[in-house]
């Protein structure tokens, strides 16, 4: 069995995050989201993957390499534009070959990985096999609709009125019956070619469908409160671990991860939470369910329930909550008169001011 890894699309939901980075590579707990992925592939006992890369391809091939890190042998395929998942099946149709493969969306992020899905579908082999949640709004997702008796009997793309609220996860089972079907494939009303009307050809052409339903997932909804709670999900496993540096003064309660190379010094952190390599973090309370990234540095200021990304500074801020900072961001208090708030925000921005 292969795997292939979707890590091209533009990630508008995630603007302005992604207006400067892929949205595979946005961190979850100081990891990228695509990482929890590969792992859940190797973990799963998948070696070869193919990872579908578009405009970004640049950027996910410097954080995966060849993918030896993860104990995976990565093949890149380049996607020209974001023409549609089962497009991206169709330009990696000869790596593909006839091998089954798991189908993994790179932006997805699911608790509890994928040995379970793997292991039942290589002992039942139908021609495909589908991750279904219940969610709150399915017109945002491929939607299921089950028989009475659980069967899948159709799939719909982002419909305006759902059948249900099952939507389809962005992990997928294939044999490769799936390549029939995409090759029967006309684009969508969104000009893609999607995978969800592949499931259903295949459904419509009598071929055994599987579905699983799975609780602990995740995907961006350019949501800021869910990825918040994902980041939330993943830091309440942490093992904590200090690998740089605390001094005297500063106190860690709970489950705290500081990265070799960061500082602490006057503060408090309380876990759960992870602090980046090089960070550094003086005179500050960092609070539960925060994860500030590499080379960021925090002073005089309080942040809680919130992400920084790489290399960001706040200085003599109280108080940052449920927010998240993208990369080379500085945070500064505004000099005392006149009381104004200064901003320079990229597009797509969005800011809660307390005056
Ligand atoms: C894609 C699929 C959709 C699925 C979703 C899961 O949506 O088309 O069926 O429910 O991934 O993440 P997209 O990310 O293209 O909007």
């Amino acid at each position: 069995m292969k795997a292939l890894v979707l890590a091209g699309g533009s990630g508008t939901r995630l603007r302005p995050i992604t207006h400067t980075s892929a949205k595979q590579l946005v961190p979850v707990a100081n990891k990228p989201v695509l990482f929890y992925g590969l792992e859940a592939i190797a973990a799963a006992g998948v070696r070869e993957i193919g990872i579908v890369v578009g405009d970004t391809h640049a950027e996910i091939e410097a954080a995966v390499g060849d993918g030896r890190a993860f104990g995976l042998e990565v093949t890149y395929i380049r996607q020209r534009a974001p023409l549609g998942l089962a497009h991206a099946v169709l330009v990696a149709r000869d790596y593909l070959g006839d091998d089954d493969f798991v189908m993994y969306l790179g932006d997805n992020f699911i608790v509890g990985g994928i040995n379970d899905v793997v292991e039942r579908f290589t002992r039942e082999r139908p021609a495909a096999h589908i991750m279904l949640t219940t969610v709150g709004d399915p017109r945002q997702f491929g939607v299921a609709e089950l028989d009475a008796t659980g069967r899948v009997v159709g799939l719909e793309e982002k419909p305006p009125v759902p059948k249900s609220d099952l939507a389809l996860v962005g992990v997928y089972l294939f044999t490769a019956a799936i390549h029939e079907a995409v090759a029967e494939l006309k684009p969508s009303w969104r000009g893609e070619l999607e995978i969800t009307d592949a499931v259903h050809w295949l459904i419509a052409d009598g071929r055994r469908v599987e579905s699983s339903v799975i609780s602990g997932y995740w995907k961006d909804t350019g949501n800021v409160t869910d990825m918040l709670e994902v980041n939330r999900l993943v830091l309440e496993s942490l093992e904590p671990r200090v690998d740089g540096l605390v001094d005297e003064a500063s106190q860690l309660i709970g489950r705290v991860v500081v990265e070799p190379g960061a500082e602490i010094e006057r503060s408090r952190v309380v876990g759960p939470a992870i602090i980046g390599p090089g960070a550094r973090i003086r005179d500050s309370y960092i609070g539960p369910f925060t994860s500030i990234a590499a080379g960021c540095a925090v002073s005089g200021s309080e942040i809680e329930y919130s992400i920084v990304l790489p290399r960001s500074s706040i200085a003599g801020v109280s108080r940052i909550e449920a927010s998240l900072i993208g990369h080379d961001v500085e945070v500064t208090p505004a000099p005392t008169t006149p009381r104004a708030h200064r901003l320079v925000l990229g597009d797509h921005s969005k800011v809660q001011i307390s005056s």
